[in-house]
């Protein structure tokens, strides 16, 4: 297993996203390795999820940094010291700023729970079902400055079926996420996605 795909995993909740690329790297379907866990949140259940799997989990306090700069110089050291290749935001509910944006440039992604440019931010789910939407998905993206506004790598998109509420949907949403989140860093780790401006090439499998 190279050093090209040491991943750090960044998370704010339940980690089930985690969980799901640590057991496809487990059962030896996914080229990887969790390098480093990182939550904002000394209460996510994600920590506890990656100390099961004996993974490396840190929670690193954003109330001991003056401010979001400090808080992201931190978590780009805590990163570096552990020879990540690739950042995986993974329901890690904060923006991340230009200077971790920069030190990270296109080995940074995100999985989010709509379809973007629709319903971006930390309510995707909520807001297509309140909006009516038939379908919404799942995307996974590069992390630019903007918010969840990145090179598109993945997307699926999923059916909004009457009678749903946001856990119900969010279930059938999550199930998508647990193929494509792993396929996309499977695509990274191979070296196989090639950013193009806008667009992310995925080159073929050899
Ligand atoms: C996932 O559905 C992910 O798409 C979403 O948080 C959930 C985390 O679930 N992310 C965002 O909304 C980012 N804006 P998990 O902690 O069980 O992996």
């Amino acid at each position: 297993m190279g050093k090209l795909c040491a991943l750090g995993v960044l998370i704010s909740g339940s980690g089930t996203n985690l969980e799901n690329i640590t057991v496809e790297i487990e059962e030896g379907r996914l080229p990887a390795s969790v390098a480093v866990v990182i939550s904002d949140n000394p209460d996510a259940y994600g920590l506890v999820r990656a100390r099961k799997h004996g993974l490396n989990a840190v929670f690193v306090d954003p109330a001991s940094f003056p401010d979001r700069a400090a808080y992201d110089r931190e978590l780009v050291r805590v990163l570096n010291e552990n020879d990540v290749s690739l950042v995986v935001l993974a329901g890690y509910m904060r923006l991340v700023g230009p200077e971790f944006v920069e030190a990270f440039r296109d080995r940074i992604m995100n999985i989010h729970p709509a379809l973007l440019p629709s319903f971006p931010g930390t309510s995707g789910v909520a807001d297509a079902l309140a909006y009516g939407v038939k379908v919404t998905g799942v995307t996974v993206h590069f992390v630019d400055e903007g918010l969840d506004t990145g090179p598109i790598i993945l997307q699926e998109a999923v059916p909004v079926m009457s009678g749903d509420d946001e856990e119900v949907l969010h279930q059938r949403i999550h199930e998508v996420e647990y193929k494509l989140y792993p396929q996309a860093v499977r695509c990274f780790c191979e070296g196989r996605l090639r950013v193009e401006g806008r667009r992310v090439r995925i080159l073929e499998e050899e």
